[in-house]
């Protein structure tokens, strides 16, 4: 179903065409409040309760994870995606000379964790190139080539379902029956994607897959999502803090030392994941994308892309076909060489995208409407 215009939920000014939600999403009026009230609940702590520490936390974990059609039980709550990958890596099984497959130019934070692995155990970080034409099924024929190519001897297949510089997709159900057909495990960041993309959590069966939370998914920054399969559940987390531990809501028999975790994911938990001067706006924003439904906002966003993308060529732009991009995401080419001030100046003329690597990245959200379609028009124009 496509939804209607959802700007009156938002604070954005009128004469802002704000197609960066890729950069960051503003939060809809209902999670600043929730966030500006949580915040004072630290200034208060004889105010706090077992709500701020386990409650909202539980609540968080039990929304993403209807979101994404897991348990609450296979959700871990993180602080940032680079902490899941972290996770991913300090506990996959990896031989010295095993592959470690990436896309080129696939977002840092699903790098560096692997290179340090690799450096570590001996292990190599494969990068797969972009194919010559990044459509039907381009990058995904070019990882399961990759994979063919390594066999047995991968060990991790450590990818995005959209590429974060221009939306470019992977078909995520066959790169992962190829990755479990090697015995390799399937690491996935869907942090530009989670919210506003349907994903087949079933289907892909991820080994660990993380979302930044302040993107699609409207939570404050800090706060992000770790989802880690059943058959991993009992490994090793990043760090061992006393609320991940049984029996913890027990404050004064803390000095009693716990040696089980919590159930589930549970154990992989950031320290402070209470953070109870932002959860309540986490909890919020998970609410706000239930209530859309994931599948409506990715046929929402599929629209907007389309009017977007008709402007963006009718000015000379060059635009991916719908299946080199995604519902919500899509990295457009301009026409010359882009310069450092382009987005300054089409910014000036009240539009908000991002440069990613080569691409004008453009990625709405509900709160676009025709006027912000005709103020992008106006300013490509001018
Ligand atoms: C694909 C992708 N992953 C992750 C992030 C954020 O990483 P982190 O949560 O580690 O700061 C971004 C931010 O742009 C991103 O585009």
């Amino acid at each position: 179903m496509i939804l209607p215009s959802q700007r009156h939920l938002f604070s954005l000014p009128r004469e802002l065409c704000y197609l960066n939600a890729a950069y960051m999403t503003p939060q809809p009026k209902a999670v600043e409040e929730a966030g500006l009230a949580a915040t004072s609940r630290r200034a208060r702590p004889w105010q706090l309760s077992e709500k701020d520490f386990f409650t909202d936390v539980e609540r968080a974990r039990e929304l993403f994870a209807r979101l994404i059609g897991a348990a609450p039980d296979d959700i871990a709550i993180i602080p940032a995606a680079s902490y899941g990958i972290a996770v991913a890596a300090r506990n996959l099984d990896i031989a010295p000379g095993q592959k470690i497959i990436v896309l080129h130019e696939q977002f840092p934070s699903h790098v560096y964790s692997w290179l340090r692995l690799a450096e570590e155990r001996g292990a190599v970080v494969e990068t797969v190139m972009p194919p010559a034409s990044p459509g039907e099924g381009g990058w995904t024929e070019a990882v399961l080539a990759k994979i063919e190519e390594f066999g047995d001897a991968v060990a991790a297949v450590a990818i995005p379902n959209y590429h974060w510089a221009n939306g470019a997709p992977v078909d995520l159900v066959r790169v992962g029956a190829a990755a479990r057909a090697v015995g390799a495990a399937l690491v996935l960041d869907t942090s530009q994607s989670m919210g506003a993309a349907p994903l087949d959590l079933a289907a892909v069966d991820p080994d660990y897959m993380v979302a930044a939370g302040y993107k699609w998914l409207f939570c404050p920054y800090g706060i992000s999502f770790l989802y880690v399969a059943p058959r991993h559940q009992g490994g090793v987390p990043l760090e061992e803090n006393w609320i991940n531990r049984l029996g913890s809501g027990d404050f004064a028999g803390l000095v009693d030392y716990q040696p089980e975790y919590l159930p589930g994911a549970r154990r992989f938990d950031m320290g402070a994941r209470a953070l109870f001067s932002g959860m309540p706006a986490a909890v919020a924003a998970l609410q706000q994308l239930l209530d859309w439904g994931v599948e409506n906002i990715a046929e929402t966003l599929a629209s907007h892309n389309r009017a977007l993308a008709e402007i963006f060529a009718e000015a000379g732009y060059a635009v991916p076909e719908e299946d080199a991009r995604g519902p919500h995401l899509m990295g457009v080419t301009a026409p010359g060489p882009l310069d450092a001030g382009f987005t300054a100046r089409l910014k000036e003329k009240g539009v908000s995208v991002s440069i990613r690597g080569a691409s004008i990245r453009v990625a709405p959200h509900l709160y676009n409407d025709q006027e912000d379609f005709a103020r992008l028009k106006a300013a490509l124009s001018g």
